[in-house]
């Protein structure tokens, strides 16, 4: 698969396929955090990686999911995600770019999953503080977002779509994720 087809074939992915994820493949989506672009070259991101059952447990209870199909969009309970990334900003370091770092390395992480076969949902709707303290996280960190993780169980489709942006579920659970158009977005030379 090309990195465009990549691209365009990611969806955001909320149920999960009940199988964990080997280590050395969620080591592989850090490395890809990790040697994503960074202003200045800081490098002000750092990432917990829990894949712990109990752990897994606890985090879910700090996340929120897909406002706009609440509660429908919540993983049920063999829907879960078997890993979370947890993306943490060292503000010691002083980037004032660290939004831009995050969406690269974001990005990175569900791109590289996808490839590899499965999914994830990047959260930022969350107990941050909840998070920080169940985690350990040192006082200079902040915790940003979480990328849940895991095998895909879900085919979410794209469509076409310049009025609206709320994504939904047809009768059949199916979700369609409306993106606005090239021609809409495009803008040749001149606005
Ligand atoms: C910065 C950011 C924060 C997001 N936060 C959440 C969240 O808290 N909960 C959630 O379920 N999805 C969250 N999402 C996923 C979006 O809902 C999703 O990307 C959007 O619906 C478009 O779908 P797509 O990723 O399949 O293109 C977030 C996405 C981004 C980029």
């Amino acid at each position: 698969m090309s990195t465009y087809e990549t691209i365009l074939q990611r969806r955001t992915i909320r149920k999960f396929k009940q199988a964990a994820i080997p280590d050395q493949i969620l080591e592989k989506f850090v490395n890809a955090a990790r040697v994503s672009p960074s202003a200045g070259n800081l490098q002000p991101l750092e990432y917990v990686v829990v894949r712990n059952v109990e752990l897994l447990e606890a985090v879910f209870k700090h996340l929120k999911w897909a406002a706009y199909t609440a509660p429908e969009g919540t993983p049920k309970e063999n829907e879960k995600p078997a890993a979370y990334i947890i993306i943490l900003a060292n503000n010691s370091i002083g980037s004032t770019n660290v939004p831009y770092d995050l969406g690269a390395a974001a990005m990175s992480i569900l791109l590289t999953a996808w490839e590899d076969g499965m999914g994830g949902c990047w959260i930022r709707a969350c107990d941050k503080k909840g998070l920080k303290k169940l985690l350990g996280v040192s006082e200079a960190f902040d915790v940003d977002s979480v990328i849940a993780l895991g095998y895909r169980d879900e085919a979410p489709v794209m469509e076409e779509n310049d009025t609206d942006v709320k994504y939904y579920k047809d009768k059949k659970g199916v979700l369609h994720v409306p993106k606005k158009s090239t021609r809409t977005v495009t803008h040749w030379d001149q606005f």
